[in-house]
Order: structure tokens, then sequence, then C-alpha cells
């Protein structure tokens, strides 16, 4: 049986991962909305992968015999200052996720839960491809300074991105 501790823990990242899927998926409304197809495509994945982490915690909490507390989830910004501000957000973001995984890992090595260290792991791995990944579009961005062609090109290659079921993938 889970701890009290661990599992209040592991109930807010669920709300953390939803939270972040809505976020994701206001951004996708956001370049929808200013004729940027592909990056709207690119941030809906983003959206369908974050929901797929929310539900890896939950299912987790259902298997350790825990009870899941789903949270009220934060109202989400619509408005942006184009391309290059949506992806420093997101960067902010996914290091804000890359904290809280790492206050997980802390708890569970606390109250000696070597079972939610273990599931952890996945976390961990995933959210150093996270931020890589953020990194690299925010680095082309700022290279053709988040306009004109550069744009258009990196936009259709944005288009290309396909969900993957990356949790599954790994059991
Ligand atoms: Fe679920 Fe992007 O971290």
């Amino acid at each position: 049986m889970i701890k009290e501790k661990m599992l209040n823990a592991l109930n807010e990242q669920i709300n953390a991962e939803q939270y972040s899927a809505l976020l994701y998926l206001s951004m996708s409304a956001y370049f929808s909305s200013n004729g940027l197809p592909g990056f709207a495509n690119w941030m809906y994945i983003q959206f369908q992968e974050e929901m797929t982490h929310a539900n890896k915690f939950f299912n987790y909490v259902n298997e350790r015999g825990g009870k899941v507390q789903l949270k009220a989830i934060a109202q989400m910004p619509a408005e942006f200052d184009g391309v290059i501000d949506v992806f420093e957000k997101t960067q902010a973001h996914e290091q804000h996720v890359t904290n809280l995984i790492n206050k997980l890992v802390d708890i569970a090595i606390e109250e000696r839960d070597h079972a939610t260290q273990s599931f952890l792991k996945w976390f961990v791995d995933e959210q150093v491809e996270e931020e890589a990944n953020v990194q690299e579009i925010l680095d082309t961005l700022k290279l053709i300074n988040g306009q004109g062609n550069g744009i258009f090109m990196l936009d259709r290659e944005m288009r290309q991105r396909v969900f993957v079921d990356s949790t599954q993938a790994a059991e």
C-alpha cells in the first residue's frame, strides 16, 4: 500500500500533467487561429502526449491500491506574443515539470518507496527528451527570428509530427 505523502504527491502530479495537456492544447488553438497549422499540429500532439503522462500516473496510483483524487485545473492562458514566446513558455513549463518529477523522486527515496522510485525513472528520462526537443525548436526559431520564410518552412516540418504513445512502447 502506498504511503499518504507519496499518494498526495502523485495525485498532485496527475493534476500537473493534465494542466500541461491543456496548456499545450491552448497553444495549439493559438497557432490554429494564427495561420500556423503545422505548429498547431505539433502542440496538439504535445497535448496528447501529456494526457498519456497523466494516465500513466492515474493507472499507477490505482495499481498500487491508492485513491486517485482529481483536482481542479487552473485557467489556461489563451493569448501569446508570437511563436518564440510560446516556445519560451513551453521550455519554462517543461523545466518546472522536471523539478516536480525530481521532487517526487526525493519523496520516494525519503519514504523508501522503491516501486515508485522505479516507476518514476521513465519520467526522469522523458523529461530529458522533452527539454531537449523544445530547446532544439527554440534554437531554430531564434535563428530565423521567429518570422519570414523560415517560419513557413518550419511550419511545414512541424506538420509531419505524428502521435506515438511512448508510455505503451516502454512497457
Ligand atoms: Fe509530462 Fe511534458 O511533461
